[in-house]
């Protein structure tokens, strides 16, 4: 028997659509796309453009072109900051952050002279928006906000966060690695400038699938950070100007772009939230009982505050690391522990010197008597 609750790391299992578009792509078309004009090669760009109108359609951005491919949320936070920043500026993050986010502005420090405020966050786990608006300087280009905790599974105030960022003509740049897919993310709405996020987590696409939403005008100051072959504009020794191009050097993950269309057309199928709604009865029904077992400790959103499905909890007299390898021999309960790169978020919660914690993230189809297992076996390992 496998309990899989690890589906802040990585979707799993995907619905069977997923599977069959990757299959069927790799039979069928097996085409790069965009760089050959023949019928199959045309079949590999029409795949590609869907995969980009199903993404753009899931985070309310008008232009699918807009969004821009690459292999993880590393990947495109990683142009989103090293893209963005110029010697001398200001960044806003928060000690929600992933080292996604941490390692890339820590680099930016020491080589560029950025300077970084990490702005705290309560017990909840939440961000203040009046903390960020006080953070910001004249040399602020940035704010970063992590929309979803992969620890404590809190949804931050992305829309005054913004407004906050907005007033202050500085940018916003969303990690959404933890929120699209689960709660519902309308770019242009909010006003947001930069959102990264994951194919493989909430969109339910394959591994090696991950994007980034560029608002209206932020190309002008965002600079390819890769350079390659485009299939387009190969007498310019420089990257093509248009968008998506300019920042998608090298042959796509086509295939898996492919499965990410279906995954992400599965979510939008669905009735408005269904999705949604399911997870949030399964984390709630999760975080209420471990609440109830003596020994366990929950960290983050308090009940009925806003969250996505990831919890992190210790159990007294455990290491974090130990709880989870006996989940896993005694019941097959695949979680995680440890500090789930993001060490800045177990400081705030004085996880640090536990080893951190365990995290349990159930996905669209964990059951209700997936949860009522794994309570069981929290208690009985925690001697409860
Ligand atoms: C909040 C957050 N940001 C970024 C990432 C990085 O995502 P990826 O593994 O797709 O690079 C993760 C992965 O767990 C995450 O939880």
């Amino acid at each position: 028997m496998r309990i899989y609750l690890d589906n802040a790391a990585t979707s799993w299992p995907k619905p069977e659509v997923v599977y069959n578009a990757l299959d069927k792509y790799q039979r069928e078309v097996g085409a790069a796309a965009g760089r050959g004009g023949y019928r199959d090669a045309i079949e590999a760009q029409r795949v590609v453009a869907a995969a980009r109108r199903e993404v753009a359609g899931l985070i309310g951005a008008a232009d699918p072109n807009r969004i821009v491919f690459g292999g993880n949320c590393s990947d495109a936070l990683n142009l989103s900051i090293h893209g963005v920043l110029r010697p001398g500026d200001h960044v806003v993050a928060t000690v929600c952050d992933h080292n996604s986010v941490l390692r890339p502005l820590a680099e930016q420090t020491r080589t560029r002279d950025v300077a970084v405020t990490y702005v705290g966050c309560d017990g909840g786990g939440y961000v203040d928006p009046d903390d960020v608006r006080r953070a910001i300087r004249p040399q602020t280009l940035l704010v970063i906000v992590t929309h979803g905790s992969n620890v404590t599974g809190a949804i931050q105030p992305l829309a005054e966060i913004a407004a906050v960022a907005k007033t202050a003509g500085v940018l916003v740049m969303v990690d959404a690695a933890q929120s699209v897919g689960h709660v519902a993310v309308a770019v242009e709405k909010l006003g947001v400038d930069l959102l990264a996020a994951a194919g493989h987590k909430g969109p339910l696409g394959p591994s090696g699938t991950g994007f980034l939403y560029v608002a209206p005008g932020v190309e002008n100051q965002l600079r390819p950070i890769r350079q390659g072959g485009t299939g387009i504009e190969s007498q310019l020794d420089r990257m093509p100007d248009e968008l998506p191009t300019r920042y998608e050097a090298g042959s796509l993950n086509a295939p898996a772009l492919a499965g990410l269309a279906a995954g992400v057309k599965y979510l939008r199928e669905r009735t408005v939230g269904e999705v949604a709604a399911h997870e949030a009865m399964i984390i709630n029904r999760l975080c209420d009982g471990l609440r109830t077992i003596a020994g366990v400790r929950v960290y983050g959103p308090a009940p009925g505050q806003p969250r996505g499905p990831v919890v992190s909890f210790s159990v007294a007299e455990y290491d974090p690391q130990e709880f989870a390898a006996a989940l896993d021999s005694s019941c097959g309960i695949q979680c995680r522990a440890g500090l789930h790169c993001a060490p800045r978020m177990h400081e705030a919660l004085g996880t640090t010197a536990l080893g951190g914690a365990v995290r349990m993230s159930p996905g669209w189809s964990t059951s209700p008597a997936d949860i009522d297992r794994t309570l069981e076996a929290v208690a009985a390992i925690a001697g409860a």
